[in-house]
């Protein structure tokens, strides 16, 4: 199942000053969108606003004609958001197994054990590690876990904030492939990234937020071909 997301005049933050304000943005029915920007741009808070966990005051966030605004983060989950958070995204203590069965709590799945084959056909890295404890594996494999807790679900849109953070070179461009196979299953996918050049090539839009402000959006390619990008994400060489 498919469904656009369509945030609208999007101000929040955490009972202060607004930290994002006024964001629009659209990210088609089972496209994936990437929101780059500088470190405290507010990136993440974006994607804490859309699950519901900052205090919005302004604008309207909605995933097909479903307005999320206002929902709490246990009601967004039925409704078809999950979320990957930027740090701590598993639980170490507990088994892979265990982790994955944590993502159907909100929201169960009519068919558990064809929705975790389904997960587990994403993630087969994943099959022969389902007894061990998530804190015992790679950096890799526990933003696998993680994504994958958040697909348990069935989302129709899932939030990742920096699913590459700290991962070597090659699981960075796995996650990127990964995201890609997400992409195929329709899923509509809105991420922050740091690997600019990668996530863009891999994106159908990008959105640069500065000082929690729309700074610039465009396709994948016009963005990756942009001077100002270029210089400022992308270390000023040519794509
Ligand atoms: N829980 C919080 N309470 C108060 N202020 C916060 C909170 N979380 C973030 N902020 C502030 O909001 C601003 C934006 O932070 P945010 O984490 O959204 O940025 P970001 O673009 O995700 O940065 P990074 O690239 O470092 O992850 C920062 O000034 C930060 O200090
Ligand atoms: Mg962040």
């Amino acid at each position: 199942m498919t469904e656009q997301l369509a945030v609208s005049g999007l101000s929040a933050g955490y009972g202060g000053p607004p930290i994002i304000e006024d964001i629009s943005l659209t990210v088609e029915a089972g496209e994936i969108a990437v929101v780059l920007g500088p470190n405290g741009a507010g990136k993440s808070t974006l994607l804490k606003s859309i699950f519901a966990l900052t205090a919005v005051s302004a604008g309207s966030i909605r995933l097909g004609e479903r307005e999320l605004a206002g929902c709490k983060t246990s009601a967004l989950v039925p409704l078809g958001v999950s979320a990957v958070p930027q740090n701590k995204n598993v639980f170490a203590s507990m088994t892979v197994d265990e982790n994955l069965d944590v993502g159907t709590y909100a929201a169960p799945p009519p068919d558990q054990k064809a929705t975790r084959e389904k997960v587990l056909a994403l993630f087969p890295d994943l099959r022969d590690k389902l007894k061990q404890p998530a804190g015992e594996l790679s950096g890799g494999q526990r933003q696998m876990v993680a994504m994958g807790r958040a697909l348990m679900s069935e989302p129709k849109l899932v939030l990742l904030d920096e699913p590459t953070a700290g991962l070597s070179p090659a699981y960075l461009e796995r996650i990127f492939d990964l995201l890609l196979d997400i992409r195929k299953t329709g899923i509509t996918v809105l991420m922050v990234e740091q690997n600019a050049r990668q996530a863009l090539q891999i994106a159908d839009h990008g959105h640069i937020l500065v000082n929690g402000r729309n700074h610039l959006s465009g396709t994948g390619e016009e963005l990756l071909a942009d001077e100002d990008v270029r210089r400022l994400f992308l270390g000023g060489t040519a794509a």
